[in-house]
This record gives C-alpha cells, structure tokens and sequence, in this order.
C-alpha cells in the first residue's frame, strides 16, 4: 500500500517537472497549484509513507503470525492399549471428530497400539514425551495411566476412561487438576442389573470375568456387585491377569454361576468371542458393558456409543490446542446417553423372550 502511495506521487511529481515554461500565467497559476499540489503530495507522502510503514509493519507481523497459527501441525501421540473393536471405533470417531472440527489438516497422528504388553506402552508413552507431542490421546484407562505416569506437562486426553477418578487420573471429575482430562464411558449401573433380572430372570448367581489390574473393571464390578446384592443376587467371579488365561477361567466360571456379567474390561474383550463360545456351550448367558461385546457374542449391554464419545474427545483436544487447560476441563461423562443393544442369535439361542420394555432397543 505504502509503495503504490510513493509510486503514484512520483509518477506525478515528474508529470509536473515536464510542463513548459513558456506560458507565463499559466506558469504562474500552474506555479501556485504546482506548488499547492507539491505540499498536498509532500504531506500524502509523509502520512502515506507513515501510516504505510506503520501498517505495513504490523500487517506482516500479523500475517505471519496468523501463517504459522495456521500452518502449525500439532503433533498428537494416540496410545491404546490393546487391539478390540470398542477402541478401533474410538480412535475412528475421534478422526471424523477432528474433520468436523476443521483439524485434520492441522494435526499429525502417530497412533502406537501395546498389543496388551505393559512394558511396550510405557515405552511408547516415553517416546511421546521425547518427541514433545503437542498432546496424547489415550485410549482405555491402561494407556491413560501409562503416560500419566510419565509426564506431567503434556496434555493427555482419555477416550473411553470408566473412572478418572478411580483410575487416580484427576482429582474430580468437575476439577481434574493435572494435565489429565477427557471423556468416560461409565455405564448407567440400575440399567445393567435390569438387563441382567429382565433378560435372566431364572438367575440366582452372577459371575464376574475381568483383569483385576484393569482400575476400569475393578470400579464397574464393584458398582453392580453392591447393585445386584442388594436385590437378593449372589455373585462370584474370577479373575485373569492376561489374555492367555480367558478360555480356562471362563470354563470354570460358567460352573459357578447362571449368568456371567463382563465390564468394559480390556483384556477380556480382546478375547470376547472365546468367552461367548465357553459360555455357549455351557447354556451361561453374558451380560456386558459396551455394544462391541455384544457383537462379539454378549447377549445384552446398555451402553455408550464409541463412536460420539470419540468425537467428544476431539472436541477436547481442539480445546485444549487452542490453549484450555486440562485441569480445569471437567471430564465428560456420558451416562444419561446410553443405548441398550440385544443379540438376537444368542436371545435365540438361550429361548430368551424379550420383554416389552425393550422394543426400542437396537437388535444386532
Ligand atoms: N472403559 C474401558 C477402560 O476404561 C475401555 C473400553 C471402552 C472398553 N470400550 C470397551 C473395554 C469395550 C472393553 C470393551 O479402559
């Protein structure tokens, strides 16, 4: 702007220059304009020259810094645990969520899954801090806890955490406190236990099947547990410490108990359909915690839709790459969105009538 007002000026300023001397009146009359218009030019050229260096100035500090904002690609760690279908939907919702956000072209995604090995995600949760990720999402309550443990500066964002609070991740869920925050995938209890006396209502024994280092599984039997209890029930469960032990301890489970409740556990759930095979055979029921176990052969869930709460969490993280602060992010919870789904095959397979109460639910 500055360089055309200069430019404009000087083009004129020769015009005037080239004016014959020869017509005296009209000299003098081209004089006093020649003179006026030199003053008008001189003082457009200082203020032209000022207000352009001036704008100029402050408008290509704010271009640029406006490029870099927005051509800033923020690097974001993803951790998950272990491979199961409820976390691949996560981890797919929360992409969309960043497209619907208008992030995908501002972020990088280096996405690192443990294979159910503890020591792998602890490595991978220090490569993250290594390599100064903007921020980490982390998948199940495992990884959250892996790479809350390492860091305390760089923000984490939990997908799918049952209980921050329970999992030692925040202070509350309305204050986290820490560089933890994120969205949990709390089942409504009451809803469960109605699964389970509704669909099972010959059952006098509840069984419980999880990984009792998983924090997440530990709080939702411990819910129902006391719920079930506290109408007439009996529980029992059994426990596993890895993947490998699932075929055996669901064999001597389905002895135990009429009706196996299984939590958002993730070790089961990598191996769900052996579960629902044993327990097949054995005439056992399973009620569970999230739609995917169904899938993969639980009878019933109210439960959460993974694919919202992924993209629930990319709304965080957007938040919080435009500077919110994670302690000061209460953690969302998802409760009162719940959805109840039924498997048809094994409604069929245990000649299990569904009650009315259930005509909305979805049959997969
Ligand atoms: N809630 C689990 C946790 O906190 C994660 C999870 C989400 C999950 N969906 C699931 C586990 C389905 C098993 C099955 O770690």
């Amino acid at each position: 702007m500055g360089r055309t007002t200069k430019a404009r000026a000087g083009q004129t300023r020769t015009f005037c220059e080239g004016e014959s001397p020869n017509h005296q009146k009209l000299v003098t009359v081209r004089g006093v304009l020649r003179r006026g218009l030199a003053l008008l030019l001189a003082a457009l050229l200082v203020t032209g020259l000022t207000s352009a260096l001036a704008g100029c100035g402050a408008n290509t500090a704010a271009t640029s810094q406006k490029n870099t904002a927005s051509k800033k690609v923020y690097q974001i760690g993803v951790i998950q645990p272990i491979e199961h279908p409820s976390l691949d939907t996560i981890y797919t919702g929360f992409k969309e969520g960043l497209k619907e956000q208008g992030y995908a072209d501002k972020v990088k995604l280096d996405f690192q899954n443990a294979q159910g090995d503890q020591s792998t995600m602890n490595t991978i949760s220090q490569r993250f801090i290594a390599d100064k990720k903007d921020l980490v999402l982390a998948i199940a309550t495992p990884a959250a806890q892996a790479v809350a443990a390492q860091t305390k500066d760089i923000p984490v964002v939990g997908a799918a955490i049952t209980s921050f609070t329970a999992a030692k991740l925040a202070q509350s869920n309305d204050h986290p406190g820490g560089n933890v925050t994120g969205v949990s995938d709390m089942a409504p209890v009451d809803a469960q236990v109605a699964l389970i006396t509704d669909l099972v209502p010959r059952a006098k024994t509840v069984g419980f099947l999880y990984n009792s280092g998983e924090a997440n599984s530990v709080e939702q039997v411990s819910l129902i547990k006391k719920a079930v209890e506290a109408k007439g029930l009996a529980t029992t469960e059994l426990t596993v410490t890895n993947s490998n032990d699932i075929q055996q301890v669901t064999q001597a489970l389905v002895q135990k108990c009429d009706v196996i409740y299984v939590p958002t556990d993730n070790t089961v759930a990598s191996a769900m359909p052996t579960v629902s095979q044993v327990a097949n055979s054995a005439k056992i029921p399973i009620i569970v915690g999230a739609d995917s176990l169904v899938t993969d052969g639980g009878l019933a869930t109210a439960g959460v839709n993974y694919t919202e709460l992924g993209k629930k969490a990319a709304a965080m993280a957007v938040s919080i790459l435009k500077g919110a602060k994670p302690a000061d992010m209460p953690i969302e919870v998802m409760t009162k969105e719940y959805q109840i789904d039924i498997n048809k095959k094994e409604a069929d397979l245990f000649g299990i009538t569904i009650p009315d109460k259930y005509k909305d639910a979805k049959m997969l």
